[in-house]
């Protein structure tokens, strides 16, 4: 059997998955997670969810305790983590509704605390980053994908964005200009912490909007954000139910 921690963000703050689910509440050295953690079965195998902006979605990008939240999951032994996030695409052939399943990030948020190593009192700790998503964790996903037969894109780059507000359409052309595939607030954040515990990271995105560099449509706007989300979230979930029950 093995521990699946799940982050659910955007539009899945609190999905209805679990058989046998109890609720507990916990605490970590950096304070609380921004959910309980609702602990149950997908199948034989246990999961650990935490909604991301807590479950009546209550904390802004930058309000979330990503430490606490990762700290939290890796105490219940988890062996892996599976994050959702909405995301702007900055491609065209990304459309509203698509999977990405991201492999790299850029790390543009500006306030928040992204280490577990603010002090090297006890030593100097510099994480490698290279490949910040977990590769078997994502050709799992993927395999999933294929099986259910939803539109997932095998890679992406996703440049987060400290927000709540969204980017100028300088910003975006720029963060296009730089190689980034998909625009969030949130999951730089986790992956960089995620690695720091060593525990394998992995993200399924989903495109709700084109931010604001197209110019033929109007930008996007948190209302299109949730419409969006909620008109896939099925998709969603069947993806991360099966995702979960396969894994060995
Ligand atoms: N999440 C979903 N769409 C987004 C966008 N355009 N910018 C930042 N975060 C997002």
């Amino acid at each position: 059997m093995k521990t699946i921690g799940i982050i659910g963000g955007s539009g899945l703050d609190n999905p209805d998955i679990l058989k046998d689910a109890k609720t507990i509440e916990a605490d970590t050295p950096y304070g609380k997670p921004t959910s309980p953690l609702k602990i149950g079965m997908i199948g034989n195998n246990r999961v650990v969810l935490i909604a991301r902006h807590g479950l009546s979605h209550q904390f802004s990008p930058t309000e979330v305790n990503y430490r606490a939240n990762l700290f939290a999951l890796k105490g219940q032994s988890v062996d892996c983590i599976v994050a959702t996030t909405a995301c702007g695409s900055l491609r065209n052939e990304i459309e509203r509704g698509d999977f990405v399943l991201l492999d790299q990030f850029i790390d543009f948020t500006k306030r928040r605390v992204s280490t577990f190593h603010e002090s090297f009192a006890n030593g100097a700790v510099h994480t490698p980053m290279a490949d910040p998503f977990d590769a078997e964790l994502r050709s799992h996903i993927l395999e999933c994908a294929k099986r259910i037969g939803v539109k997932c894109h095998p890679k992406g780059t996703v440049v987060t964005i400290e927000g709540p507000r969204f980017s100028t359409r300088a910003e975006s052309l720029m963060f296009q200009s730089w190689g980034a595939d998909v625009i969030n607030m949130s999951v730089a954040t986790e992956a960089a912490l995620a690695n720091e515990l060593s525990v394998p990271y992995a993200a399924i995105a989903m495109s709700t909007d084109y931010d604001c560099w197209k110019t033929d449509e109007p930008p996007v706007s948190w209302n299109e954000i949730l419409n969006i989300f909620e008109k896939n979230a099925e998709r969603m979930v069947s993806l991360l139910k099966l995702v979960v029950e396969t894994l060995e």
